[in-house]
């Protein structure tokens, strides 16, 4: 069934879009009518599934290998895409990797690795497509949080991603009020369970994750008609959770 969302002529960029929720995205932008960029690191096989999916819808796709922990894989990634498609209208900051573990028993590469992925990669992408986006006076980045580290939830475990995650909320913030009046928005989407996680807390408010598609909609909502002053929001897929409730 149609989105209801015209966005033809958009060309959009879900990093890790291989799986998971960055597969949903992708192809729920697809289905919109959105050329597709399907990034990926290791899953060859899963990136190729992915494309064939969104080809089968109609939609135009292309795929790109890239390690975006640094400033060469992203502009290797650019200009593959720029290269292929043109310049990029929609991007989802959505790569994302965790260390579940005491922070005192992680080592430095494990802390580089999880910073690197979850926040690293999103400064530099979002600072990448910035001037084609002012440019053409229109511009969507949504970038993947987590539920509660807006709030500076702290855990002894998994740290980096927490840190990493609090990071991505300033970042969002400060780009919104960087880019307000330019056409672009900028917004947050944080989940806290989907249900393609490794890691199910053993009670979840509503009794079950989040649905990928869920997290689909949500994200529609940032890019769709009526959304245009909303920038700077982040907005919690969580179900009722509160973490500071025991
Ligand atoms: N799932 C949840 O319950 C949940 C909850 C809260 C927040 N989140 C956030 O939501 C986002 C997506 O989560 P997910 O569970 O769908 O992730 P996932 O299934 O683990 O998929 C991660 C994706 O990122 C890609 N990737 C990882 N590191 C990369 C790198 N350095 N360069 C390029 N691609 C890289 C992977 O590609 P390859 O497979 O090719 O390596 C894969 O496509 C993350 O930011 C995560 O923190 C998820």
């Amino acid at each position: 069934m149609s989105n209801l969302l015209d966005l033809s002529g958009k060309i959009a960029l879900v990093t890790g879009s291989s799986r998971g929720i960055g597969k949903e995205f992708a192809l729920e932008l697809a289905e919109g009518g959105a050329k597709v960029v399907v990034h990926y690191l290791k899953s060859e096989e899963l990136a190729e599934k992915t494309a064939e999916e969104i080809r089968l819808k109609g939609a135009e796709v292309i795929k790109v290998k890239s390690d975006i922990r640094d400033p060469e894989g992203v502009e290797y990634l650019f200009e593959e895409i720029e290269n292929k498609l043109g310049s990029i209208d929609i991007l989802i900051n959505n790569v994302g990797d965790h260390a579940p573990k005491h922070w005192e028993d992680i080592d430095f590469e494990t802390w580089e690795r999880v910073m690197s992925t979850n926040f690293t990669s999103t400064y530099l992408c979002s600072k990448r497509v910035l001037p084609k986006m002012r440019e053409k006076a229109w511009g969507r980045i949504i970038n993947i949080g987590y539920a509660s580290s807006e709030k500076g939830l702290v855990n002894t475990k998994n740290f980096p991603y927490f840190v990493s995650k609090a990071g991505v909320h300033m970042f969002t913030r400060m780009l919104a009020s960087d880019t307000s009046g330019s056409g672009i928005t900028v917004n947050s989407l944080s989940p806290y369970v989907v249900e393609n996680s490794d890691n199910f807390p053993e009670k979840i408010p509503m009794g079950r994750p989040a649905k990928l598609e869920e997290m689909a909609k949500a994200m529609l909502f940032f890019i769709g008609h009526g959304s245009e002053y909303i920038s700077g929001a982040n907005l919690e897929i969580h179900g009722g959770w509160l973490p500071e409730r025991v």
